[in-house]
């Protein structure tokens, strides 16, 4: 089971989806980009009757990140997250701070478990697996649950385009072959990325990404 929380962060009208993904039968669960606003994400997860194992990022911007510490140290849990993330996490590449006049956050890696591609977390009887699909940062990940067959994509892929390019450790040509490893694998999931609309099925993405990378950057990403 996932439930969204769209997070207003910094109440600024920048929404980020915050997930509860959770196993219906053990109640464990994980808090995934814990945003902002960690009393409400607090408040869900006790209405819900939950127990947080781990936090997971998709990516370690700020605006997926402002209420880590504070969830981490309410649960006692560690965060999972990319192993190519760890140098935004420990503060050598910009996490985005100052574009929202906050200053970078520089974490602690005890309280991190960095993932390698591929690797599997168990939560109850979810599987969870680590997918590296670096672009939008060196180290974003998407996450896919193969009990409900459900992606979460993070800042890599949204309902009609993909993340940007643009930032500290972005590169559009792992952005593209990021993309095509995901629509190459995945026929019948349904996306939950990190802003947007959710439980989009991958396939209605593929016409609005191409045209998207085509316009900006004059690259045909081809058939998948
Ligand atoms: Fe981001």
């Amino acid at each position: 089971m996932i439930e969204q929380l769209k997070i207003d962060v910094l109440d600024i009208n920048h929404i980020t989806n915050c997930y509860l993904l959770f196993d219906e039968d053990t109640k464990e669960a994980v808090i995934i980009d814990p945003a902002d606003k960690a009393n409400l994400i607090e408040e869900r997860i006790a209405y819900l009757g939950l127990k947080p194992k781990y936090v997971l990022l998709t990516h370690a911007h700020i605006d997926h990140t402002i209420a880590l510490s504070e969830i981490m140290n309410k649960y006692d849990i560690k965060t999972i997250a990319g192993k190519l993330e760890e140098g935004i996490l420990v503060g050598n590449n910009d996490d985005c701070s100052n574009r929202y006049g906050l200053e970078q956050v520089n974490y602690n890696m005890e309280d991190f478990i960095l993932a390698q591609d591929g690797q599997v977390f168990n939560v109850g009887n979810l599987s969870i697996e680590v997918i590296f699909t670096p672009g939008h940062t060196k180290g974003s990940v998407c996450y896919f649950v193969n009990k409900d067959n459900l992606l979460i994509t993070g800042d890599t892929l949204f309902y009609n385009c993909f993340g940007r390019c643009d930032l500290d450790t972005s590169d559009i040509g792992n952005m593209i072959r990021s993309l095509k490893k995901l629509y190459r694998r995945f026929k019948n999931v349904n996306i939950y990325p990190g802003h947007g609309k959710i439980n989009i099925p991958i396939d209605n993405t593929y016409d609005d990404v191409r045209v998207l990378m085509y316009n900006n950057y004059k690259i045909d990403i081809g058939g998948y």
